[in-house]
């Protein structure tokens, strides 16, 4: 079964390498470019990742009646009690510098004329938000904030774009056993060539999105498979608050849409959701109705779907005007009309769908994480800015501005670097290892893993159901371990392995956690502890 192959001895070096092609990865490369040679890696295609589907757009204080201490408050009472106050007010007294850097660069925000026949940003309004704060692009901000990003890195010398690239696994000293704990690079897996090559880099940067891919609904694209924190977790590094998984209230009902997410602007230009039979019922749940925060209108929409026994709720903005709809939710009018639905006339079927991962590798206001030379930015980390529930928009800011503090503190240490050489690295060894026979197991085990997560590990969790879920998970991770010593690396295969850890890591946060809290919700302890903490995982070493 197994046939003998040869060692791989594809090697290259870069100052710096950064590890995913999103709003972090990319605005970290164009602030480093000026100064070192970098490297970027995108799993799939360059702009396939989070960042591309973005829709409502970015919060920053930009109008006069508005401030940062607001934008504070807001993002701590949706965080639960949880935020750290420092990471906090650090990301949002840098929020309107960091969009002045994007604009500069050439991305497009609305803009309208105001009252004096000046122009100004077009500001709307997402859930938890106490003023209209949104920065945006009609409906596909997130499209024009990585396009802007990609022509621009395409322009400098000093980037190098590698397309269709996995990251395996990361190399640090300590795992070749030399002294001190510091990063030297990481295997990475060429997809075209089918190969394992080996990166050396002084500083590396996970910049790898989310692990919402590990719930079998969700708006994310496939690339989002936690392995940025599967790596960071095997290489040593702390995680925190991976229970914390957020899940958006408005995706879209219908079989033809995979993923297709139904922006909160539309609720914060008034789009009510209504039960099947055409009533209201967020006023039930939560004084501030549809424009709560979003656990708890994910939560009233799952409570109500089980309740009645529904498939779906409904989101209806036909009450505003087709030129209104059509002007600020373009793409979203579109898409629903192909699939038969005029969002104009009647309501649109959604369902709540994972979206967006509230923890991650643990940092510090650079960036930097428990390996020196190891970076997280972006939706990978976990910054303390999000707390139990992350606040509408507030995540593309975190990505532009930990990648602007990254970039100042990597640029401070470069001239230590200058002259060092690159490590010696053992060349990736994948003689004694097989093609795979049974691509079934992986195709099974993928299904089984996102199914049991969203049915035990979803929006409404018990002791029992985590129970369950971690059992399942160790068997998996077993399996999985055996297959991946076995058989040659495989796209499927990296990112089945990384899920299935991420899984683990979820639970176990999730168990540890014994009381409801923003986006942990235990039926067992349904309320809130005094003096509740961050949930802090320490890989064994
Ligand atoms: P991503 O943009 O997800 O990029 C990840 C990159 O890492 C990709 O290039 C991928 O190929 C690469 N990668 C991953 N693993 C590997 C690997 N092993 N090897 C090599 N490369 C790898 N947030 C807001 O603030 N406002 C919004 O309006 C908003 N709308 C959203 C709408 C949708 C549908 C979704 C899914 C998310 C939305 N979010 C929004 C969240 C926000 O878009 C993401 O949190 C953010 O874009 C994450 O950016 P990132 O750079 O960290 O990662
Ligand atoms: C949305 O447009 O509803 C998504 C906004 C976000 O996730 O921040």
């Amino acid at each position: 079964m197994t046939e003998s192959k040869s060692i791989t001895e594809h090697q290259q070096t870069s100052n710096v390498l950064i590890i995913g092609a999103g709003a972090a990865g990319l605005s970290l490369a164009l602030k480093l470019a000026p100064h070192t040679n970098v490297t970027v890696l995108s799993k799939g295609k360059l702009s396939e990742g989070s960042t591309f589907y973005a829709q409502g757009g970015v919060a920053a204080v930009f109008s006069d009646t508005d401030s940062v201490d607001s934008h504070v408050e807001d993002t701590l009472v949706a965080g639960a009690g949880l935020c750290d106050e420092e990471a906090v007010r650090f990301t949002l007294r840098h929020a309107k510098e960091s969009m002045q850097w994007l604009i500069d660069l050439g991305v497009d925000f609305d803009t309208e004329i105001d009252d004096n026949g000046n122009t100004q940003f077009h500001l709307t309004r997402e859930g938890g938000h106490s003023h209209r704060r949104i920065l945006h692009a009609a409906d596909a901000t997130g499209k024009e904030i990585e396009n802007t990003l990609l022509s621009a890195v395409k322009k400098e010398k000093n980037i190098n774009l590698m397309e269709g690239y996995n990251a395996v696994d990361l190399i640090t000293s300590r795992k070749l056993n030399l002294p001190a704990n510091r990063i030297l690079g990481a295997y990475v897996w060429n997809r075209q060539a089918e190969r394992v090559e080996t990166i050396k880099a002084h500083f590396v940067i996970l910049a790898t999105g989310g692990a919402s891919k590990v719930y079998q609904y969700t708006s994310n694209p496939d690339v989002s498979s936690g392995d940025g924190i599967a790596l960071a977790w095997r290489s040593g590094c702390r995680i925190a608050n991976m229970e914390f998984n957020q899940f958006h209230p408005t995706c879209l009902y219908h079989i033809d849409a995979k993923n297709f997410l139904l922006t909160e602007a539309l609720r914060g230009e008034g789009a009510h959701l209504l039960r099947p039979d055409g009533s209201r019922f967020m006023l039930d749940f939560d004084e501030r109705a549809e424009l709560a925060p979003r656990d708890i209108v994910a939560r009233a929409i799952d409570y109500e779907m089980k309740r009645l026994g529904a498939d779906c709720m409904y989101l209806d903005i036909s009450h505003k005007s087709k030129e209104f709809i059509v002007k600020h939710f373009p793409t979203i009018y579109q898409r629903c009309l192909i699939l038969g639905i005029d969002m104009a006339k009647q309501p649109i079927p959604i369902v709540p769908a994972a979206h967006y991962s509230c923890g991650g590798v643990m940092i510090d206001h650079h960036g930097q994480t428990d390996i020196d030379g190891l970076y997280a930015i972006g939706e990978v980390s976990y910054t303390g800015l999000h707390g139990a529930n992350r606040l509408a928009s507030n995540s593309l800011l975190e990505c532009i501005v930990y990648a602007h503090a990254c970039a100042k503190d990597i640029i401070n240490h470069i001239p230590f670097y200058k002259e060092r050489k690159f490590a010696t690295i053992p060349v990736w060894d994948d003689s004694q290892v097989g093609n795979s026979d049974e691509e079934v197991v992986i195709q099974h085990n993928w299904h089984e893993l996102r199914l049991f997560m969203w049915d035990y590990v979803g929006i409404v969790r018990t002791d029992k159901r985590l129970a369950r879920a971690l059992h399942r998970v160790q068997l998996l991770q077993q399996e999985i371990d055996e297959y991946y010593s076995n058989f040659k690396v495989s796209n499927n295969l990296l990112e089945l392995r990384n899920l299935v850890q991420v899984a683990e890591i979820i639970i176990k946060s999730a168990m540890s956690r014994k009381e409801s809290r923003g986006l942990h919700y235990n039926i067992d302890y349904p309320e809130q502890k005094d003096n509740s903490q961050p949930t802090i995982l320490c890989p064994q070493k």
